[in-house]
C-alpha cells in the first residue's frame, strides 16, 4: 500500500477514471483548491495534484490521478495506473451511456491494478436532479455487484467531493 516516510507521512496515489465529460477534472480540481470550471477543456494527457487530509490526526498525502477520458487523448495507460492503490469510477448521472461504460473502465482498472485496490464509484452532477437519467438504485446496485464503494456528487456544488476521496483514502490507510 502507500508508502510510509519515516513513520510521519503516507502518500497514496489514486486514479480518477471514466468517459470524457462526466467531471472527472473538476472533480480533481474542487477536492485539491476548491474550484470549478463551467468550462473545462477536455483534459490531454495526463495530470495530477497532491492534497493533504488528515486522518485519524495523521498527515495522508492523496495524489490524485486525472487523465483524459477521450481514447485519442490518452497517455499511456500502464504508466498511469502503476502503483495506484486507489481509483474513483466517475459517471455522469445525467447521461446513462457514461453509466454503461463502467463495466470497461473497471475491466481496465483490473487489467492493470491489484484487485484489492479501494475503488469508488461515482455518479457526478447530483445537482442535474431534474435532467437525472441513472438512478440512485441503479448506482448503489452496480456497486453492490462489484464490490465497490458508491456515492453520488457534485463539483458545481461541493457535495460529497471531499468525502468521496476520504472514503478512499480511509479504506487504504
Ligand atoms: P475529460 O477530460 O474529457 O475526460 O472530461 P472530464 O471528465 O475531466 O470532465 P470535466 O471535469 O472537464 O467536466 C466536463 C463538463 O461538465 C464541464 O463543462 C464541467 O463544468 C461540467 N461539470 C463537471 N462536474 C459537474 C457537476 O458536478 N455538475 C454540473 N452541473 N456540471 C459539471
Ligand atoms: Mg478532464
Amino acid at each position: 500500500n502507500g508508502s510510509n516516510n519515516g513513520g510521519e507521512e503516507y502518500l497514496f496515489k489514486i486514479v480518477v477514471i471514466g468517459d470524457s465529460a462526466v467531471g472527472k477534472s473538476n472533480l480533481l480540481s474542487r477536492f485539491a483548491r476548491d474550484e470549478f470550471d463551467a468550462h473545462s477543456k477536455a483534459t490531454i494527457g495526463v495530470e495530477f495534484q497532491t492534497q493533504t487530509v488528515v486522518i485519524d490526526g495523521k498527515e495522508v498525502k492523496a495524489q490524485v490521478w486525472d487523465t483524459a477520458g477521450q481514447e485519442r487523448f490518452r497517455a499511456v495507460t500502464s504508466a498511469y495506473y502503476r502503483g495506484a492503490v486507489g481509483a474513483l469510477i466517475v459517471y455522469d448521472i445525467t447521461r446513462k451511456d457514461t453509466f454503461a461504460s463502467v463495466k470497461r473502465w473497471l475491466a481496465e482498472l483490473n487489467t492493470h491494478c491489484d484487485t484489492a485496490m479501494a475503488t469508488m464509484l461515482v455518479g457526478n452532477k447530483s445537482d442535474l436532479e431534474n435532467i437525472r437519467d441513472v438512478s440512485v438504485e441503479e448506482g448503489k446496485s452496480l456497486a453492490e455487484e462489484e464490490g465497490l464503494f458508491f456515492i453520488e456528487t457534485s463539483a458545481l456544488d461541493s457535495t460529497n467531493v471531499s468525502t468521496a476521496f476520504e472514503i478512499v483514502i480511509r479504506a487504504i490507510y
